[in-house]
């Protein structure tokens, strides 16, 4: 009977594969697995979130959307997953992928893109829960996100954006060379913040010396759903 039900989670698997082939879309460096998370892994991922993604005197995202409770918080991580799968098209596209090691959800990682075929830019963002900060894992899923984006998808710079107290983010783009591309300014709240704009290029990343090996499966299947 439970041969039968792995069967079948297969076989569904690999139909679900054949027609949103993202789903195959696997990164792989060396401590870290980037893949979209299976319906039954997106609530383990969620309940990380739940557990805490920053200190509480913290906020770097200008959308509050750790600011709830930790029900709140795992919410918010099923209903971005569900709309960035739901919301899927060639000319705005966002990949969710769930930051796995060994198979143990630790956070998520985002790359998104508007009019990519024309423009050949991507953006990204990051989250990883409390416990797994400053284990290098921030860089280490970065370099996976922006290996796929500058050797797979063709993309010429990559986008990223930080407020300027927030140290481990801007020190993840400053290990991988990004420069200033300018300032924004937001209210968070009722405060006035400032945000670096940071730019990436194809030639500054290949350039890094000490870039951990990478390696990206699944992904000639997915150039049609990105109109390449
Ligand atoms: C941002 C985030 C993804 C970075 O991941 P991480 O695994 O913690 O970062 P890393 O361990 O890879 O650190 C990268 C660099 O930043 C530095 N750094 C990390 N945390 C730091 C901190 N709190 N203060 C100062 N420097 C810090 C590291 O020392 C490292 O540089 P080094 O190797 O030259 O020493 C993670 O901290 C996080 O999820 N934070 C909360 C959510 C968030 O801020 N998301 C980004 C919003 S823009």
């Amino acid at each position: 009977m439970r041969d039968l039900a792995l069967r079948l989670c297969g076989m569904i698997a690999g139909v679900l594969v054949d027609l949103w082939p993202q789903f195959g879309l696997i990164i792989m460096t060396p401590r870290l697995e980037l893949r979209l998370p299976r319906e039954e892994e997106i609530v383990a991922l969620a309940e990380v979130a739940a557990r805490g993604v920053h200190r509480p005197d913290e906020r770097p995202f200008l959308t509050p959307w750790t600011d709830g409770t930790p029900q709140e918080r795992a919410r918010i991580v099923l209903r971005d997953h569900w709309d960035q799968l739901a919301g899927w098209s060639i000319d705005s596209w966002s990949l969710g992928f769930g930051v796995f090691r060994q198979g143990e959800p630790l956070g998520a990682v985002t790359l998104r893109a508007r009019d990519f075929v024309v423009v050949r830019e991507v953006a990204t963002s990051s989250w990883l829960g409390l416990d797994y900060h400053g284990h290098g894992f921030g860089t280490e899923a970065r370099v996976g996100l922006l290996t796929l984006a500058f050797e797979h998808l063709g993309a010429v710079a990559a986008r990223t954006e930080a407020f300027q107290d927030n140290h481990a983010s801007q020190g993840v783009s400053r290990k991988l060379g990004y420069q200033p591309d300018g300032l924004s300014v937001d209210a968070r709240g009722s405060e006035r913040v400032v945000s670096d704009r940071l730019r990436l290029t194809r030639d500054n990343f290949t350039g890094w010396s000490q870039r951990p090996e990478v390696t990206v499966k699944g992904f000639p299947a997915c150039r049609d759903m990105l109109g390449l």
